[in-house]
Protein backbone atom coordinates (compact mmCIF):
# COMPACT_ATOMS: atom_id res chain seq x y z
CA UNK A 1 0.00 0.00 0.00
CA UNK A 2 0.89 3.48 -0.88
CA UNK A 3 2.28 6.27 2.22
CA UNK A 4 -1.13 8.44 2.26
CA UNK A 5 0.48 11.39 0.81
CA UNK A 6 0.92 9.76 -2.44
CA UNK A 7 -2.90 10.14 -3.00
CA UNK A 8 -2.24 13.36 -3.83
CA UNK A 9 0.26 12.65 -6.59
CA UNK A 10 0.64 12.53 -10.24
CA UNK A 11 2.93 9.75 -10.56
CA UNK A 12 1.22 7.52 -8.30
CA UNK A 13 -2.17 7.83 -10.35
CA UNK A 14 -0.29 7.19 -13.83
CA UNK A 15 1.44 4.26 -12.18
CA UNK A 16 -1.62 3.18 -10.12
CA UNK A 17 -4.00 3.57 -13.77
CA UNK A 18 -0.83 1.21 -15.95
CA UNK A 19 -3.02 -1.82 -17.36
CA UNK A 20 -6.51 -0.77 -17.00
CA UNK A 21 -9.10 -3.05 -18.13
CA UNK A 22 -12.12 -1.93 -15.81
CA UNK A 23 -14.18 0.89 -14.60
CA UNK A 24 -13.81 1.17 -10.96
CA UNK A 25 -15.81 3.66 -9.13
CA UNK A 26 -14.79 4.91 -5.15
CA UNK A 27 -16.99 5.38 -2.17
CA UNK A 28 -20.40 4.50 -4.00
CA UNK A 29 -22.05 4.32 -7.69
CA UNK A 30 -23.35 7.45 -8.98
CA UNK A 31 -27.51 5.71 -8.62
CA UNK A 32 -26.35 6.33 -4.83
CA UNK A 33 -26.23 10.08 -5.14
CA UNK A 34 -28.54 10.76 -8.47
CA UNK A 35 -31.54 11.56 -6.56
CA UNK A 36 -29.46 14.80 -5.24
CA UNK A 37 -27.38 15.42 -8.43
CA UNK A 38 -30.72 15.36 -10.53
CA UNK A 39 -32.52 18.30 -8.04
CA UNK A 40 -29.58 20.18 -8.43
CA UNK A 41 -31.07 21.45 -12.43
CA UNK A 42 -33.72 22.26 -13.52
CA UNK A 43 -33.27 20.67 -17.30
CA UNK A 44 -30.91 17.75 -16.93
CA UNK A 45 -31.04 17.71 -20.70
CA UNK A 46 -29.71 21.27 -21.36
CA UNK A 47 -27.00 21.15 -17.79
CA UNK A 48 -23.44 21.44 -18.28
CA UNK A 49 -21.52 18.88 -16.26
CA UNK A 50 -17.49 19.28 -15.29
CA UNK A 51 -16.40 15.70 -13.24
CA UNK A 52 -13.13 16.35 -12.01
CA UNK A 53 -10.81 13.56 -10.81
CA UNK A 54 -12.93 10.83 -13.02
CA UNK A 55 -10.83 8.21 -12.75
CA UNK A 56 -11.64 5.19 -14.50
CA UNK A 57 -15.17 5.88 -12.82
CA UNK A 58 -18.45 4.91 -14.76
CA UNK A 59 -20.02 8.37 -13.33
CA UNK A 60 -19.83 10.46 -16.38
CA UNK A 61 -21.52 7.35 -18.83
CA UNK A 62 -24.03 7.18 -15.82
CA UNK A 63 -24.82 10.87 -15.76
CA UNK A 64 -25.75 10.57 -19.46
CA UNK A 65 -27.34 7.58 -19.43
CA UNK A 66 -29.45 9.32 -16.34
CA UNK A 67 -30.64 12.39 -18.78
CA UNK A 68 -27.91 14.35 -18.70
CA UNK A 69 -27.74 15.07 -22.00
CA UNK A 70 -26.39 18.64 -22.84
CA UNK A 71 -22.75 18.22 -22.60
CA UNK A 72 -20.39 16.26 -19.36
CA UNK A 73 -16.35 17.37 -19.59
CA UNK A 74 -14.83 14.83 -17.50
CA UNK A 75 -10.87 15.77 -16.46
CA UNK A 76 -8.27 14.06 -14.86
CA UNK A 77 -4.42 14.79 -13.69
CA UNK A 78 -3.64 11.09 -15.10
CA UNK A 79 -2.90 11.46 -19.06
CA UNK A 80 -3.41 7.57 -19.21
CA UNK A 81 -6.74 7.02 -17.83
CA UNK A 82 -8.01 9.52 -20.00
CA UNK A 83 -6.76 7.49 -22.96
CA UNK A 84 -8.10 4.77 -21.42
CA UNK A 85 -11.46 6.50 -20.84
CA UNK A 86 -11.73 7.95 -24.43
CA UNK A 87 -10.75 4.66 -25.82
CA UNK A 88 -13.93 3.57 -24.83
CA UNK A 89 -16.12 6.38 -25.01
CA UNK A 90 -19.30 5.86 -26.97
CA UNK A 91 -20.91 9.09 -26.21
CA UNK A 92 -20.28 12.34 -28.14
CA UNK A 93 -21.58 14.23 -25.17
CA UNK A 94 -19.43 13.31 -22.68
CA UNK A 95 -15.68 14.56 -23.15
CA UNK A 96 -12.38 13.11 -21.17
CA UNK A 97 -9.57 15.57 -20.76
CA UNK A 98 -6.60 15.68 -19.28
CA UNK A 99 -6.42 18.61 -16.76
CA UNK A 100 -5.50 19.27 -13.46
CA UNK A 101 -8.50 20.59 -11.14
CA UNK A 102 -6.14 23.71 -9.87
CA UNK A 103 -5.69 24.80 -13.08
CA UNK A 104 -8.96 24.45 -15.36
CA UNK A 105 -8.74 25.30 -18.76
CA UNK A 106 -11.93 26.29 -19.00
CA UNK A 107 -14.16 28.96 -18.95
CA UNK A 108 -15.75 31.03 -16.60
CA UNK A 109 -19.20 30.41 -15.46
CA UNK A 110 -19.73 27.47 -18.29
CA UNK A 111 -21.60 24.70 -15.80
CA UNK A 112 -24.45 24.37 -13.59
CA UNK A 113 -22.70 21.73 -11.96
CA UNK A 114 -19.38 20.42 -10.56
CA UNK A 115 -18.70 16.87 -9.54
CA UNK A 116 -16.26 15.37 -6.97
CA UNK A 117 -15.79 11.80 -6.16
CA UNK A 118 -12.40 11.41 -4.44
CA UNK A 119 -10.00 13.71 -5.66
CA UNK A 120 -10.35 16.51 -3.17
CA UNK A 121 -9.80 13.54 -0.72
CA UNK A 122 -6.68 12.71 -2.38
CA UNK A 123 -5.20 16.30 -3.39
CA UNK A 124 -5.66 16.34 1.28
CA UNK A 125 -3.29 14.00 1.29
CA UNK A 126 -0.13 16.79 -0.63
CA UNK A 127 2.09 18.70 1.94
CA UNK A 128 0.26 21.64 0.22
CA UNK A 129 -2.92 20.25 0.95
CA UNK A 130 -4.42 23.67 1.82
CA UNK A 131 -3.03 25.90 -1.11
CA UNK A 132 -4.19 23.20 -3.78
CA UNK A 133 -7.56 22.44 -2.33
CA UNK A 134 -8.00 26.47 -2.17
CA UNK A 135 -6.93 26.76 -5.85
CA UNK A 136 -9.00 23.70 -7.08
CA UNK A 137 -12.02 25.61 -4.74
CA UNK A 138 -11.41 28.76 -6.41
CA UNK A 139 -11.06 27.15 -9.87
CA UNK A 140 -14.45 25.42 -9.45
CA UNK A 141 -16.12 28.64 -8.15
CA UNK A 142 -14.45 30.39 -11.56
CA UNK A 143 -16.15 27.82 -13.90
CA UNK A 144 -19.92 27.45 -12.24
CA UNK A 145 -22.39 29.56 -13.61
CA UNK A 146 -24.46 31.92 -11.30
CA UNK A 147 -26.52 29.52 -9.12
CA UNK A 148 -24.54 26.54 -10.03
CA UNK A 149 -23.29 24.47 -7.23
CA UNK A 150 -19.98 22.20 -6.69
CA UNK A 151 -20.98 18.65 -5.17
CA UNK A 152 -17.99 17.11 -3.22
CA UNK A 153 -18.17 13.08 -2.42
CA UNK A 154 -15.71 12.89 0.45
CA UNK A 155 -14.70 10.30 3.08
CA UNK A 156 -14.51 12.98 5.42
CA UNK A 157 -16.66 14.42 7.27
CA UNK A 158 -14.71 17.77 7.80
CA UNK A 159 -13.76 18.08 4.27
CA UNK A 160 -16.63 20.85 4.31
CA UNK A 161 -13.82 23.26 6.23
CA UNK A 162 -11.88 23.12 2.78
CA UNK A 163 -14.36 24.08 0.74
CA UNK A 164 -14.79 27.58 2.89
CA UNK A 165 -13.38 30.54 0.79
CA UNK A 166 -15.40 31.31 -2.38
CA UNK A 167 -18.81 32.87 -2.22
CA UNK A 168 -20.74 29.91 -2.12
CA UNK A 169 -23.15 28.28 0.48
CA UNK A 170 -22.65 24.69 1.87
CA UNK A 171 -24.89 21.97 2.41
CA UNK A 172 -23.47 19.23 4.55
CA UNK A 173 -24.97 15.41 4.16
CA UNK A 174 -24.09 12.26 4.62
CA UNK A 175 -24.57 9.11 1.95
CA UNK A 176 -25.39 5.59 2.58
CA UNK A 177 -24.87 3.75 -0.35
CA UNK A 178 -26.23 -0.49 -0.32
CA UNK A 179 -22.06 -1.50 -0.17
CA UNK A 180 -22.62 0.28 3.49
CA UNK A 181 -25.42 -1.35 4.60
CA UNK A 182 -25.86 -3.02 8.07
CA UNK A 183 -24.63 0.24 9.90
CA UNK A 184 -21.04 0.25 8.80
CA UNK A 185 -20.82 4.35 8.39
CA UNK A 186 -21.53 6.56 5.58
CA UNK A 187 -20.27 8.85 3.31
CA UNK A 188 -20.46 12.67 2.91
CA UNK A 189 -21.49 14.88 0.34
CA UNK A 190 -21.20 18.47 0.06
CA UNK A 191 -23.03 20.89 -1.46
CA UNK A 192 -21.76 24.15 -2.61
CA UNK A 193 -24.34 26.89 -4.19
CA UNK A 194 -23.08 30.02 -5.90
CA UNK A 195 -25.31 32.59 -5.68
CA UNK A 196 -27.39 33.51 -8.37
CA UNK A 197 -26.36 37.39 -7.98
CA UNK A 198 -22.56 37.59 -6.64
CA UNK A 199 -21.90 40.61 -4.10
CA UNK A 200 -20.13 43.40 -6.00
C1 LIG B 1 -9.79 8.62 -5.39
S1 LIG B 1 -9.70 8.76 -7.13
C2 LIG B 1 -11.41 8.99 -7.54
C3 LIG B 1 -11.72 8.65 -8.96
C4 LIG B 1 -13.23 8.81 -9.33
N1 LIG B 1 -13.69 10.15 -9.10
C5 LIG B 1 -14.11 7.83 -8.58
O1 LIG B 1 -15.01 8.27 -7.87
O2 LIG B 1 -13.90 6.63 -8.70
C6 LIG B 1 -9.01 10.40 -7.31
C7 LIG B 1 -8.78 10.84 -8.76
O3 LIG B 1 -8.37 12.20 -8.78
C8 LIG B 1 -7.36 12.36 -9.76
N2 LIG B 1 -6.59 13.56 -9.40
C9 LIG B 1 -5.72 13.70 -8.37
N3 LIG B 1 -5.25 14.96 -8.33
C10 LIG B 1 -5.86 15.63 -9.35
C11 LIG B 1 -5.77 16.97 -9.82
N4 LIG B 1 -4.98 17.87 -9.24
N5 LIG B 1 -6.54 17.32 -10.89
C12 LIG B 1 -7.34 16.39 -11.50
N6 LIG B 1 -7.44 15.11 -11.09
C13 LIG B 1 -6.71 14.74 -10.03
C14 LIG B 1 -6.58 11.06 -9.72
O4 LIG B 1 -5.84 10.83 -10.88
C15 LIG B 1 -7.72 10.06 -9.50
O5 LIG B 1 -8.22 9.60 -10.72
Amino acid sequence: MAEEKDYSEKEYWTQRYENLEHAFDWYCEYSAVAPTIKSLVKTPETARVLIVGVGNSRMAHQMATDGFRGSIVAIDIADNVISFMNEHNPDPTVEFISMDVTLLDLDSESFDVVVDKGTFDGIACAEQADGKLEMACREIHRVLKPAGTFCCISHSDSRGDDLRGPEWTIRHSEVKPESLANGRGAYHMYLAEKPDFPKR
